[in-house]
């Protein structure tokens, strides 16, 4: 389970050292718990094989939680001690280990990771693990074979040895040098893209010179494109900053390199990232009005909507066909009121500003379900973690207002840790990091924004902070009247009250009781299930009255993670309908960490194209998990892309199905209200993927006319099939001429 937060965030994570002993390979595994298994004399050639680079749960051991042991045996050159300039310590890195995880060398403990009690079933379970041992000590057994043993805990949801770094390396003075490409972000502009990049030494005692050599390749030809090399020298107060800057033949990915190759040592630092290319053309100065065209409000319930456009600002705002009770604000857009009693309005939404004016039908839907599209915003997890607070909140609906609201984004979120207690009349009290709840709220809701907040049927949340246990009636009463319009309510803890075996009941049980708590206050709060899919949450979490259900565990900022929850995701696709929605986690684009520290995501630039694309095309909640306050442009531009975000928010709220899986590819289609289909062409391969796609094997007609959806142009008309060519881990999201069905 998910409970305490990172360690701080290792800037050279993405670091590769060439004296590195690799041991990502060959691990082996065994469920249970003896002090027998850290022994190296142990057979153990009955365990099972592992892959260190995934959960536990995707590799035949689903809904395991308890103990388990990873071992591994390898040999320790003497070559790592006779190169290593400091000759004082050996680092075992181990990567991350969910939920908590104690190690030994050749049957000697050599260090832990926990929780505050020193108990390994509350580690830190997105912490990095690096241990370290002297050199000469004698745990180490020099040109023999040794062997790790890891004995892990785990206490629910994903397990295990997950992702990141497995070797043995001499700790040296090069651990000291950071190559930050982080703190700033790719820019493009004259055809030609730039960046900064940092180097710094973290080392009090250690300055360094070197040579700094940047790389750029093609990933498929493997061609340099771009190569040069720099002197540098650097010291802890000292950073040495450069700024490359290039045109590239395509708009497409390309590879870089930042090698750096230090004086003293001759070792060489190597961090590796992919360019970005941005698609989504620059929004037009004429106006527009963007998804969704359908909108669900609850008789009685406060209306809030904003009606997103992009045009050259001032924009003026009309509507007509408004039902009595609902009023416009023509300067800022924003339709308020309530309404009486059910039924469906049909209303015209008008934009205009000096270049022009531009019109949309809009239908309210008054009745029993909220919103009827997928919710499109952002949630305070994926980056800020438990740091989040009043501030980070405020920062982040003010970076919505003024780069996304006009493209449909309205959400704002806030995670785990804005809780403090129930008093003694069994109010839910904020922590320190948010003095004024009621402020917050009607700050966001004053930009035309709704918040979110998040709780546990449990007596605690994931993060160890108060639930909602016993309190459901009155946290129900406090966040309307606070004014809160989401609430993603997290099992967590529930685990210890529900039977260990759960019913079908017991698991609907928690998200009832909080429902029929919800429905005695006039407010439209979108309930977001989070159970990470236990008892098939999607074949009821409609009848129970949820927005929507998590299908998964948590994502996290890779392509294992993304590519095994985005591409499994047809089971439970059948469930979608408007206002009911499957959700396969927050998004995990942009500068994303956990908090407090942040870090650019680890996906390449074509796996990000293929996430939105794919969660638009399952019609999942789009939420946002990145400081939204240092959005870059290539974020932007993934999250801006009108025609991309309309397949997300179409009426009819239908799922992707798969419908073609051969040779790495796969194809999703969605039927959309207009009769058109939308197509996603997705590469599973890492390597670049040329295909003929047949037309007939995706049950459509035999002549199609496509549209290119990211790059907004029309591709022409073709007959029987379409070549295509996927750069790794990429996609191409298409869209057939609309044809009433
Ligand atoms: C669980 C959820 C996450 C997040 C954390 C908060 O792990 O799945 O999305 O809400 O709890 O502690």
């Amino acid at each position: 389970m998910r409970k305490l937060i990172a360690l701080p965030f290792l800037v050279f994570f993405t670091s590769l050292f060439a004296q590195d002993i690799k041991i990502d390979k060959g691990w082996k595994f065994k469920t249970g718990d003896s002090p027998e298994w850290s022994r190296p004399t142990l057979n153990d050639s009955d365990w099972k094989s592992i892959d260190v680079g995934k959960y536990w749960e995707s590799q035949g051991y689903q809904g395991y939680n308890g103990y388990a042991w990873y071992r591994i045996h390898f040999i320790i050159p003497s070559t790592i001690k006779e190169q290593a300039f400091l000759k004082e310590k050996i680092r075992i890195d181990l990567g991350k280990i969910d939920d908590g995880d104690e190690v030994f060398l050749n049957g000697f403990f050599v260090g832990r990771n926990a929780g505050s009690n020193s108990d390994i079933t509350q580690g830190p379970y997105d912490a990095t693990r690096t241990y370290t041992i002297p050199i000469n000590d004698r745990r180490i057994l020099w040109d023999k074979e040794n062997v790790i043993a890891v004995r892990v805990y785990d206490g629910g949801g994903d397990g295990g040895m997950y992702e990141g770094r497995y070797g043995i390396s001499a700790a040296d003075i090069t651990d000291y040098i950071v190559i930050n490409t982080n703190d700033n972000p790719f820019q493009f502009a004259d055809k030609k893209v730039s960046k900064k990049i940092i180097l710094q030494s973290t080392s009090e005692k250690y300055d360094f010179t070197g040579k700094l050599r940047i790389e750029i390749t093609d990933p498929v030809s493997g061609a340099s494109v771009f190569k040069q090399t720099i002197g540098t020298d650097f010291a802890i107060n000292r950073p040495f900053e450069y700024t490359y800057k290039t045109a590239l033949p395509e708009l497409k990915s390309y590879d870089i390199n930042y090698v750096f190759l230090e004086d003293r040592t001759k070792k060489e630092i190597v961090v590796k990232e992919s360019i970005p290319y941005v698609l989504t053309p620059v929004a037009t100065a004429a106006p527009r009005i963007n998804a969704p065209g359908v909108f669900g409000v609850q008789p009685g319930s406060p209306f809030l909507f904003r009606i997103p456009a992009t045009g050259e600002k001032p924009l003026s705002y009309e509507a007509t066909g408004l039902p009595a009770g609902l009023k416009l604000d023509k300067s800022s857009g924003i339709i308020t009121g309530s309404l009486e009693s059910k039924g469906n309005f049909k209303v015209k939404l008008i934009v205009k500003n000096k270049i022009g004016s531009s019109s949309k039908n809009f239908t309210i839907v008054c009745g029993d379900n909220v919103r009827l599209t997928p919710a499109l915003g952002w949630n305070s997890w994926n980056c800020w973690g438990l740091s989040v607070s009043d501030e980070k909140v405020r920062a982040s609906a003010k970076a919505m207002l003024d780069k996304l609201a006009d493209h449909g984004w309205t959400y704002i979120n806030i995670d785990d840790g804005w809780e403090d207690k129930h008093n003694e009349q069994g109010q839910i009290l904020t922590n320190q990091k948010f003095p004024d709840m009621k402020g917050l709220c009607d700050y966001v809701h004053s930009l035309g924004l709704r918040i979110g907040i998040y709780s546990s049927p449990g007596p605690w949340t994931c993060g160890h902070f108060v639930g909602s246990y016993k309190y459901e009636e009155q946290d129900a009463k406090t966040y309307a009247d606070w004014g809160i319009d989401y609430l993603k309510y997290d099992w967590c803890s529930y685990g210890d009250i529900a039977p260990k075996q759960p019913s079908l009941d017991d698991f609907k049980k928690p998200y009832i009781v909080m429902k029929e708590a919800m429905r005695k206050n006039k407010r439209d709060i979108l309930f977001s299930l989070c159970q990470y899919g236990m008892g098939d949450v999607w074949k009821w979490g409609a009848e129970i009255g949820a927005s929507s259900w998590r299908t998964t565990g948590d994502i996290v900022d890779t392509w294992t993670s993304l590519s095994e929850i985005g591409f499994s995701q047809d089971k439970s696709a059948p469930y979608t309908s408007p206002g009911h929605f499957n959700d396969p986690d927050m998004l995990i684009v942009g500068k994303v960490g956990w908090g407090p520290k942040l870090h650019n995501t680890r996906l390449t630039p074509d796996e990000q194209y293929t996430h939105i694309s794919l969660w638009t095309l399952l019609s999942a909640p789009l939420l946002i998990g990145c400081d939204m306050s240092q959005l870059d442009e290539f974020t932007l531009n993934l999250l801006t892309n009108d025609e991309v975000l309309a397949i997300n928010q179409d009426a009819l709220a239908k799922p992707a199905k798969k419908i073609f899986d051969k040779n790495q590819v796969q194809v999703w289609t969605k039927e959309l209200e207009d009769g058109s289909t939308a197509i996603g062409i997705f590469n599973l391969d890492n390597k670049i993927n040329k295909q003929n796609i047949d037309f007939a094997s995706l049950k459509l007609s035999s002549t199609l006319k496509l549209r290119d959806v990211w790059r907004q142009k029309d591709l022409g008309s073709f007959t029987k099939g379409y070549n295509v060519s996927l750069p790794a881990h990429g996609v191409l999201l298409l869209k057939t001429a609309s044809m009433k069905r």
